[in-house]
């Protein structure tokens, strides 16, 4: 019962700031305390929540329509590695962002230590609004938290080592071992590549077709079992009346049952390997930051093992 836990206080994946301070906020909400007193985890963290100031670049203007593309790529280069030895030591990995263009970093890692740990491609399920797998070409907003899964996949790919180019196939994810859940804002150049590649997403529609408990079958049946999980977990798939305080709110989201009951699921595979929580911005909505800070410690606990009975 070891876990690592990262703290990653980024937000330049987008342009609104305080996203940085929500590790904070969940470990000044008892998060860790949590995981040690009721969930029996004994954790590892290095009391640090980082912010990597010293590997920014001096100059990081627009590049491919990308905005900070040489911080984001450093500091997801950085936050692979330190994944990557927590996952190949055999311990849980929980990162908290951040906004959610980290994926790069934490997914890369935990990719590349299954590969070499259990000799297993790992499954990836995103839990978000959207479905964060723009291409620089195709993106609208330049933001790289709208990109992770597109640089994860190899849909889009970067020579320049300081930009991206340090991603190594080792540390990529398969395209068919992606699963969405919860999505509502998808871009026009987003959905063609989902149709193109044949991605297996859950929207919100489907959700309300079959309900909660149907869908995480199927995704999870999708899936297959003896495979390990990743799940990256996007606050604002929660709907804004639980889960407010985040940089892209869109509603018409997923209940707070809803979302402790995927992590749930998750967790009663047995297979979850590694977990993100990202996109809470305590300083956006302030009256709901509390809430959305309780919405996120919850998800962490539920995807922990944490039963109601
Ligand atoms: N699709 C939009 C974009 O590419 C929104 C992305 C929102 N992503 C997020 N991680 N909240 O800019
Ligand atoms: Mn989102
Ligand atoms: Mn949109
Ligand atoms: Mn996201």
């Amino acid at each position: 019962h070891d876990l690592g836990l990262v703290a990653v206080g980024f937000s330049g994946g987008q342009t609104k700031a305080g996203v940085d301070a929500a590790p904070m906020a969940l470990i000044e909400a008892g998060l860790i305390q949590q995981l040690e007193e009721d969930l029996d985890f004994s954790v590892t963290y290095d009391g640090q929540v980082h912010s990597y100031t010293d590997i920014m670049p001096k100059e990081d203007p627009d590049y491919r329509n990308m905005k900070k593309p040489r911080a984001v790529s450093a500091v997801t280069r950085a936050l692979s590695q330190q994944v990557y030895e927590h996952a190949k030591s055999g311990k849980f990995v929980l990162t908290l962002g951040g906004d959610h263009s980290i994926a790069i970093g934490t997914v890369s890692g935990t990719a590349k230590a299954a590969r070499e740990r259990l000799g297993k491609e790992i499954a990836v399920i995103w839990v978000d609004a959207h479905a964060d797998i723009n291409t620089p070409e195709t993106s609208g907003s330049g933001n790289i938290h709208g990109m992770p899964v597109a640089f994860l996949t190899g849909l889009a790919t970067e020579k320049d080592e300081d930009i991206f180019g340090w991603i190594q196939d080792d540390q990529r994810i398969n395209v068919k071992k992606l699963v969405y859940i919860g999505l509502r804002d998808i871009d026009r150049g987003e959905k063609k590549i989902l149709k193109e590649h044949g991605i297996k997403a859950f929207s919100m529609h489907d959700i309300d077709k079959h309900g909660i408990g149907r869908v995480m079958d199927m995704a999870l049946g999708w899936i297959g079992s003896d495979t390990p999980i990743h799940l990256s977990f996007d606050v604002d798939a929660i709907d804004p009346m639980w889960a407010p305080s985040t940089g892209t709110p869109v509603r018409g989201g997923l209940t707070l049952r809803e979302g402790d009951f995927i992590a749930e699921c998750v967790a009663e595979t047995g297979s979850l390997i590694a977990l993100d929580l990202v996109e809470v911005n305590p300083s956006l909505d302030i009256k709901g930051a509390s809430d959305t800070v309780r919405a996120g410690c919850s998800i962490v606990r539920c995807a922990l093992g944490d039963t109601l009975l």
